[in-house]
């Protein structure tokens, strides 16, 4: 059909999952990075598979009326954010869109999506960044060719973990980055952690002698060489930092460490939990938090005197889960089991255990079939469903259906502004 390097004139009809423009010059699909709905334009083809093709904005014939100048100079070539060039109302609604076309293609048909629920700014609510170190660079990766662009600051992170960023920076730049390819910062409560991800035979010295005066907590872990994932097994205070930090939800302190998952966005994680316990707020049996993390949504449901027992397979998230229940004052309210979910339920079924309510929040890759089918045999007749991945819900929503699980009520949550990502909360009842 097209040819690598061939030009075509055509407009972008609307946006794919993934953040790019769509075009259909003669009828075949073009993704477009970049490109906004109703941009006319003129398309140099880049990649040419069977059913659809790549494509970059060669010209803009003529601009789309939703296009906006994109607040961030790294914005063209940046990964971390998508949707910069658009205005935010077409972005709520492409949003939309993409979450109505997943449940009628993949999920149980037509849905009635609730309101969008949002944070107090669309910017600098990352409460997290990891830096990326390679060949003299240090920065986040670029969209288009994966390379790591040098970035100072980033707009839609943490104004605090920006200026530890511009002191951390210049400190580190003469470190090979093969034996510290990356840097995590956190905000967390009112603090920075800062994490190097280290190769075994780093020679701690080199940060210790640099950083000994920055009031920052400093801690290390270790990773292989050339492994693309920045959290090691371990984590190491530099100095005699504590391990276990205080984070605040709404009106909740939890406990949480630096190389652990919590969530990104407080400000919206908070709108979540809210979202968890008005859905619960009439249940008084066992509420079983499947994948609970810390334990955001346990700890939440057991200060309303909810009983909970939270379930994950990362046990030092349990050790966290387990002192801020004590923390709270709920330790009775709130037990914690480590282990991987489909087994847990498995065993609680055998055990005799039977949830009338359940959460989940599962990792991007949704629920395990045989996991689903433990659900109706738990009694569960309320599933409280958090997903970041519309098209795995949407999956898990035809299945339960199967089980007789009717979605009740499904809202959006924008918790990474600008960026394709797209959260989602779900109630679903069972028919009686
Ligand atoms: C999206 S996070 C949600 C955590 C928590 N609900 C929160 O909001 O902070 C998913 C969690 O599932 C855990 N997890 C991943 N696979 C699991 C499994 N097979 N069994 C239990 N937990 C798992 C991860 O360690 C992670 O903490």
């Amino acid at each position: 059909m097209f040819e690598v390097g061939q030009k075509v004139d055509a407009q972008i009809e609307s946006l794919a999952f993934q953040g790019h423009g769509i075009a259909k010059p003669q009828g075949f699909t073009v993704f477009v990075p970049r490109g906004a709905p109703l941009d006319h334009a003129q398309i140099e083809i880049t990649n040419v598979k069977k059913h659809f093709a790549f494509g970059t904005l060669a010209k803009i014939v003529t601009p789309s009326p939703h296009r906006a100048t994109p607040p961030c100079t790294y914005f063209d070539r940046c990964g971390g954010c998508h949707y910069q060039h658009l205005q935010p109302e077409l972005v709520e609604q492409e949003k939309r869109k993409q979450i109505n076309d997943t449940f009628m293609r993949m999920g149980p048909g037509t849905i009635d999506l609730s309101a969008f629920e949002y944070g107090p700014s669309s910017w600098g609510y990352r409460n997290r960044i990891t830096i990326r170190r390679d060949q003299g660079k240090q920065g986040f990766v670029a969209w288009d060719d994966f390379e790591t662009l040098d970035i100072e600051t980033c707009l839609i992170a943490n104004s605090e973990i920006n200026l530890a960023w511009k002191e951390i920076k210049p400190s580190i730049s003469t470190i090979n980055s093969k034996v510290l390819p990356f840097v995590m910062l956190r905000k967390i409560q009112n603090q920075i952690a800062v994490i190097f991800s280290v190769t075994k035979d780093f020679n701690k010295d080199e940060l210790t002698k640099r950083f000994a005066n920055l009031p920052y907590l400093f801690y290390t872990t270790t990773i292989k060489e050339g492994s693309p994932i920045a959290i090691g097994k371990d984590l190491n205070p530099l100095f005699n930092n504590p391990i276990y930090l205080e984070e605040n939800v709404g009106d909740i302190t939890y406990i949480v460490r630096p190389d652990l998952f919590f969530q990104t966005n407080i400000e919206v994680a908070n709108k979540m939990v809210q979202f968890v316990c008005d859905a619960l707020q009439t249940e008084t049996d066992f509420i079983l938090d499947m994948f609970c993390g810390s334990g955001l949504f346990s700890i939440a449901l057991a200060k309303q005197q909810k009983r909970v027992l939270g379930v994950e397979v990362q046990h030092e998230a349990i050790q966290c889960a387990k002192q801020s229940a004590i923390l709270n004052g709920v330790d009775e309210h709130a037990t914690f089991r480590t282990g991987k979910a489909e087994r847990i339920l498995e065993r609680l079924y055998k055990e005799g255990a039977r949830f009338s309510h359940m959460i989940v929040d599962p990792p991007r890759r949704g629920l395990e079939e045989n996991f689903l089918s433990w659900i109706p045999k738990l009694e569960t007749k309320k599933l409280i469903y958090i997903s970041c991945s519309p098209p795995t819900i949407a999956r898990d929503a035809k299945i339960l259906e199967k089980h007789g699980y009717i979605l009740e009520k499904i809202t959006p949550f924008e918790m990474f502004p600008w960026t394709y990502h797209i959260e989602l909360g779900a109630v679903f009842t069972k028919k009686a």
